[in-house]
């Protein structure tokens, strides 16, 4: 799918615009009177300003199409028109009105959550409709501290993950969820002054798309296809493809690094481990490198603490963390952002078997510290503290682990937010802030030592769990126990990296949570 833009400063050059459909925003509700008086800058009447420049090619076409209440009284709310010589034609085949808002809604800003909306029920009906060629005219639309670039980023956002499909393992045609036939998309500016700025919001969201893409395809591969070998040869090959370097270590050498917790997991698969570290440099090598961590479970049966039967097959998403740090460093890579990154994930399965971890089994951790392991089934933290330990080699600043973590942040959070887990407050707010700017929003959640008094072990210098209530929490205190000489936030995106039900499917977070933070620090 193609992005572009192009500014048509006038009237009659936007009336000659050739394009197979227009998207074009209006405001209905003004029409029926509720809005009389309101004026924003841009809106002489129910119309805003592309399409009252169109109606001058159209001798009243369009107000009539809004004045019918055709686009109804929601947001998003869709009519087709088709012009014709009856009415002196446009250069569009098709005008597609949308239904943006009343005039006052447009005047305060449309909240970033209504203009995707908005756009998503418009890009769907074009898919339906089945042009290959739009144009879009909703760049004009005020949206509440989104810029032009911003706008643009979101409208690319949008399309892609509409046009987003997983149909590799497919092989009759007609089960294949059918693509759209959007093949370009072009984003009209108003000015010729806008076009730099919308054209870096389209390179920002193709860059962050792919990076959503290569998460979401990782996540939605089975676990006898994602196996621990084949994420760290994808991540070699996004590498490659990106211009970042991706090692990947092998049982012998995860053994020899003594990740004791790590191989504990491991040990019950027939699949070798692989501890995948990539390296990204945008900044001179003096700039201490972020870096992050992410759980690459690529199945979770819960080991001898066996999971229940229905919806295991979604423990073969507990690598999306991994996935997540893969594709972040894909569009970070992609956009050449002018910071260091460190990427580090322990892979793996966590299986039941003969050579299975037993509870009550104790390990040594890469820290020294001795892990009683009471629940085969809080493996991601037993993979994770190995990793947490070793990324202090690359001396970073900044160290924010990804991971499916606990059932409980999904009772705690729902699917709206990323569990966020983290004692400095300024990272906290950095992560708060990229997430409502990308939309891909997270919550702070609390992590008081009390909690981690909950991990305390007979045997050993602590257990792996922590009893059944504040799970999540206690899942990060034990994370924290490792942290050692840098800032350090946690995400469990447990409850946000996948879709259950009739739309069963990765989403991709938090990628674009990630990538916005990364913006922002290479900004800084
Ligand atoms: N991968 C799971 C967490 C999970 C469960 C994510 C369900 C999404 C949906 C993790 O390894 C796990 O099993 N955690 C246990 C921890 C418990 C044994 C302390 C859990 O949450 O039940
Ligand atoms: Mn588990
Ligand atoms: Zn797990």
């Amino acid at each position: 799918m193609q992005f572009s833009t192009k500014a048509f400063s006038t009237s009659q050059t936007l009336g000659k615009y050739k394009t197979e459909c227009l998207i074009v925003p209006v405001y209905p509700e003004s029409a029926a009177g509720k809005n009389a008086g309101a004026s924003g800058s841009k809106m002489k009447n129910n119309l805003g300003q592309t399409a009252n420049d169109l109606e001058e090619h159209l001798s009243g076409f369009l107000k009539t199409a809004v004045a019918s209440g055709d686009l109804g009284t929601s947001l998003g709310q869709t009519s087709l028109l088709r012009p014709n010589s009856a009415h002196a034609a446009t250069g569009a085949q098709r005008i597609l009105l949308v239904n943006a808002g009343t005039a006052k809604e447009q005047s305060a800003g449309l909240t970033p959550k209504q203009f995707e909306d908005m756009a998503t029920s418009a890009f769907k009906a074009c898919m339906q409709l089945g042009v290959s060629q739009i144009g879009c005219a909703l760049l004009e639309l005020e949206v509440q501290s989104r810029d032009i670039a911003s706008k643009a980023q979101i409208l690319v956002t949008i399309a892609r993950q509409l046009h987003y499909r997983f149909n590799e393992l497919k092989t009759n045609a007609a089960s294949k969820i059918p693509a759209s036939k959007i093949t370009q998309i072009e984003f009209i500016a108003r000015q010729d002054s806008e076009l730099t700025a919308a054209r870096s919001g389209l390179s920002v969201g193709v860059a962050l798309a792919n990076g959503v893409d290569t998460a979401k395809t990782l996540g939605n591969l089975p676990g006898n296809f994602c196996t621990p070998t084949y994420l760290a040869k994808h991540a070699q090959k996004i590498g490659k493809a990106n211009g970042f370097k991706v090692e990947v270590l092998d049982k012998k050498q995860i053994q020899a690094l003594k990740m004791g917790s790590f191989l504990s997991v491991a040990q019950g698969s027939v699949e070798p481990p692989k501890l995948i570290v990539m390296h990204y440099q945008g900044a001179s090598a003096k700039l201490a490198p972020i870096a992050l961590v992410g759980k690459g479970i690529t199945f979770d049966t819960g080991g001898i603490s066996l999971k229940p039967g229905a919806e295991m097959d979604e423990m073969k998403y507990d690598m999306c963390g991994a996935a997540s740090v893969i594709g972040a460093f894909q569009t970070a890579a992609e956009l050449k952002l002018k910071i260091n990154l460190v990427g580090v994930i322990p892979a793996c399965d966590n299986m039941p078997s003969g050579s299975a971890t037993k509870p009550g089994d104790i390990f040594t951790s890469m820290s020294g510290q001795t892990i009683e392991v009471l629940n085969t089934d809080a493996e991601g933290r037993l993979v994770l503290c190995d990793a947490l330990t070793f990324v202090k080699r690359f001396k970073p600043s900044t160290v924010i682990d990804i991971a499916t973590l606990t059932g409980a942040c999904v009772i705690a959070l729902g699917h709206h937010h990323t569990g966020l887990f983290s004692k400095e407050i300024a990272l906290t707010h950095e992560l708060l802030d990229a997430g409502r700017q990308s939309g891909d929003t997270c919550w702070s959640m609390p992590m008081d030592d009390a909690y981690g008094e909950l991990l305390k072990s007979n045997f050993a210098d602590m257990a792996n769990i922590g009893g059944r209530a504040g799970g999540s929490i206690t899942a990060a205190c034990f994370l924290a126990k490792f942290v050692e000489g840098y800032e350090w936030a946690h995400l469990d995106i447990a409850g946000t990296a996948w879709k259950s039900g009739a739309a069963k499917g990765s989403t991709g977070r938090p990628v674009p949570l990630l990538v916005e933070f990364l913006r922002k620090r290479a900004q800084a």
